[in-house]
């Protein structure tokens, strides 16, 4: 007999936002999940609105203590399995702190929190209480971050020297913040977006895919922040040299004034027998430079195992359901795999089973909070003129 599907609650969503909506395709999918609830904005008159208005039926709530006090309390099978926080940063660790001490699991869009000490008590809540917490590093989603992650894992391109990972972007080139771009105002707001501006928006996207494909830390970091749009209170443009665990070195680079730039996520992983490159306006490739050989390109969907080149590839990333090579997958797909990896955990977690977010899936608290810690030192360095900082 099929499963029930999930039912989900959202937190933040309602008019005029954005990200709810790649995840709310997400969540359907695969059709084992779907969104049943939501606390859709901050006033509790337009929260009931954007209910009513919403393309399917939903049970609004007025606000998300309404939504969490009324679902917790409903049976299984009824309330919300676990809840999507897709609000502006500043609104990440209230609702995610309840939900978890409701026992909600949560999915949480990033940066986790605005500062480190609130991302310290959602890592140390969800030890005590034992509930799965995804974060939305969406780019770990995509089959090729996996397989990417696999090939360094293995030892191809041999001990990781140098990575380059950037996040380039322009739509902030000017002040967008005054044109009534809600995405914008709020963004740079050091009290709604946190200590950095760039760095925080996307630079911890960089991190993550550093940390995810790398399987490296970045130890202490030398940063230079910069706002270079005026009377911009937070940095639009971040530039961070970093030491990794292994004694390689690093460039974790974030801008949103690069014009020209949209969603240029890219990284360049250097190691001693070859070099990794992948890029994500392009997510269907990695492209491989091994010392002394031809260049390959491995396209999602053509990827054999023990090719002559690539060894046994793990049967979890062949089994992943995919499109056949040539039709596209992108960031729908992406952030679906996410929520599909999430899903498992979140049904071991009511069946009673063992469950592990291990972040080799989907981002979890542990990693959110270390792209806060790497704002954080950043932030710090940049004020003493580029001094090297520890990682916190
Ligand atoms: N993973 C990604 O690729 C990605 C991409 C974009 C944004 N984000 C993150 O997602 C979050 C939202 O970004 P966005 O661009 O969608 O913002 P947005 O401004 O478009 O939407 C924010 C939503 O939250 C609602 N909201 C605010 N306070 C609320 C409250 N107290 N209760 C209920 N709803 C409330 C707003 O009304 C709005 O519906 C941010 O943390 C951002 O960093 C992640």
């Amino acid at each position: 007999m099929s499963k029930r599907p999930l039912n989900v609650g959202l937190i933040g969503g309602g008019k005029g936002a954005f990200i709810v909506h790649p995840h709310e395709k997400a969540i359907h999918f695969d059709g084992t999940r779907r969104v049943v609830t939501g606390a859709l904005h901050q006033d509790p008159k337009t929260a009931m609105e954007e209910a009513e208005k919403w393309p399917y039926p939903i049970r609004g709530y007025r606000s998300y203590d309404e939504m969490i006090a009324t679902e917790k309390k409903k049976p299984l099978g009824e309330r919300m399995d676990y809840v999507l926080i897709v609000t502006p940063n500043h609104v990440h660790f209230d609702p995610a702190m309840k939900c978890i001490e409701a026992g909600i699991p949560v999915f949480c869009e990033k940066p986790l929190t605005v500062t480190l000490e609130e991302a310290d008590k959602l890592v140390a809540a969800v030890k005590k209480h034992k509930v799965p917490f995804g974060v939305a590093h969406t780019y770990l989603g995509h089959w090729t971050s996996r397989l990417s992650r696999h090939i360094v894992k293995s030892g191809l391109i041999g001990e990781v020297r140098w990575v380059d990972s950037c996040y380039l972007q322009g739509w902030l080139w000017s002040r967008t913040e005054d044109m009534g771009v809600m995405q914008a105002e709020w963004r740079v707001d050091p009290k709604r977006a946190g200590a950095s501006g760039a760095g925080g928006d996307i630079g911890t996207h960089a991190l993550m895919q550093l940390r995810y494909v790398t399987g490296l830390d970045v130890t202490r970091l030398q940063a230079h922040l910069i706002a270079f749009v005026e009377r911009r209170q937070l940095d639009d443009h971040f530039t961070v040299y970093c030491e990794l665990s292994n004694g390689g070195k690093a460039l974790v680079r974030a801008s949103q004034i690069a014009i020209g730039h949209k969603n240029d996520l890219r990284l360049e992983v250097n190691g001693s027998k070859g070099t990794l490159y992948w890029v994500q306006e392009e997510p269907e490739k990695v492209v491989i430079h091994l010392a002394g050989q031809p260049d390959r390109v491995y396209w999602r969907g053509e990827v054999k195992a023990n090719d002559g080149f690539l060894g046994d590839l793990p049967a979890e990333l062949m089994g992943e359901p995919t499109v056949p090579s040539g039709h596209p997958e992108g960031f729908h797909d992406a952030f679906a795999r996410l929520h599909r990896c999430f899903e498992a955990d979140v049904r071991a977690y009511e069946e009673k089973k063992p469950w592990n977010a291990d972040g080799s899936k989907y981002a979890n608290v542990w990693d959110g909070r270390i792209g806060i810690a790497l704002c954080t030192a950043a932030v710090e360095s940049s004020n003493q003129g580029g001094a090297w900082v520890d990682m916190p």
